[in-house]
């Protein structure tokens, strides 16, 4: 069995490819990761989370009617001649801050929809052999105040684990059959050794309430079970399915974070986080909180 204790984590995959049939019609033929919390992208969150965690090259497994996010990791030529000629230098350098120079991103596509497992198989020939981390966009996560970012704290314990690790949070009892859900035994701090994962149980048949949210660090060996992983719930190749396969070969942790998750794949969870991301935002956030105060709720 190969060891990939201290590995670094150099890569982060974000599937970008589902259809996002929640968020209809805003997502006919816009991506949803394009849709703006207060005046980012919720990719851009996602990315900037993985580039404070020391991960510099971001993989995107993209689909149909996802160009804008190609584009929104480009240089924008006339945007930035423009921004430049009319002396707008503050959001210039706002635009070329979103791709630093050290930063390098990848694409690939995803054929057809057919489920986050399939969607990091595609990615694969992008990752190779090492491990790496995946990040669900439409997850946003805030760190704690003047802490670290989640992924940041995830790769910390990946430092002197070695192994793969899935984010996890209790979530009410009534809703654990909209997560993956993890039993296990506690290894130390954050973390538990999972014995058990099931995608999306039943409320009655539940092992825990302890539910997976939308970033992993996971070892490459991941990619064996995914190229066998027959398909699952929904009819589609689950990530969740082949991560319990790949618990038969390696140990598999739970990271229960310190930080808030933000469901932003459901218009409550997009809601939420708008709010909550407007009152501290630095230029709106003080004005905001004075327009809510006059709302009659
Ligand atoms: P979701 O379960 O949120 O599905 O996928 P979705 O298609 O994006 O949205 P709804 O449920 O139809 O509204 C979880 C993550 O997995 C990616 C999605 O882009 C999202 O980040 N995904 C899902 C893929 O990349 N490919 C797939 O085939 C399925």
């Amino acid at each position: 069995m190969t060891l990939h204790t201290n590995a670094p984590v150099r890569k982060a995959v974000f599937p970008v490819a589902g259809l996002g049939t929640r968020f209809l019609p805003a997502t006919k033929a816009s991506p949803k990761e394009m849709l703006p919390v207060v005046d980012k992208p919720l990719i851009q969150y996602a990315v900037e989370e993985a580039y404070t965690a020391g991960v510099r090259h971001m993989v995107f497994v993209t689909g149909r009617s996802k160009r804008a996010i190609e584009d929104h990791f480009d240089t924008a030529y006339e945007l930035e001649s423009e921004l430049e000629a009319a002396g707008k230098h503050a959001l210039l350098e706002l635009v070329r801050s979103l791709m630093p120079d050290d930063m390098h991103c990848s694409f690939v596509r995803q054929p057809r929809s057919l489920g986050l497992g399939h969607a990091v198989l595609c990615a694969e020939p992008l990752v190779g052999n090492e491990p790496f981390a995946v990040l669900l966009a439409d997850d946003l996560m805030v760190g704690p105040v003047g802490g670290e970012s989640v992924l940041a704290q995830m790769v910390a314990a990946f430092r002197q684990q070695g192994r793969s690790m899935l984010a996890v949070q209790e979530v009410p009892q009534d809703q654990v059959n909209r997560y993956g859900i993890v039993a296990g035994e506690p290894a130390g701090g954050a973390l538990m050794r999972i014995q058990r994962i099931v995608e999306k149980p039943a409320v009655k048949d539940a092992p825990s309430r302890m539910g997976v949210a939308g970033r992993y660090i996971l070892t490459p060996a991941i990619f064996e079970q995914l190229r066998t992983q027959p398909k699952g719930a929904g009819g589609e190749i689950q990530l969740t399915d082949a991560i319990a396969r790949l618990m038969a070969h390696e140990a598999v942790y739970a990271f229960q974070y310190a930080g808030k998750r933000y469901d932003c794949g459901s218009k409550e969870g997009f809601l939420e986080a708008t709010v909550e991301l407007a009152l501290q935002h630095p230029q709106v956030g003080e004005a905001f909180r004075e327009y809510l105060k006059t709302l009659e709720l």
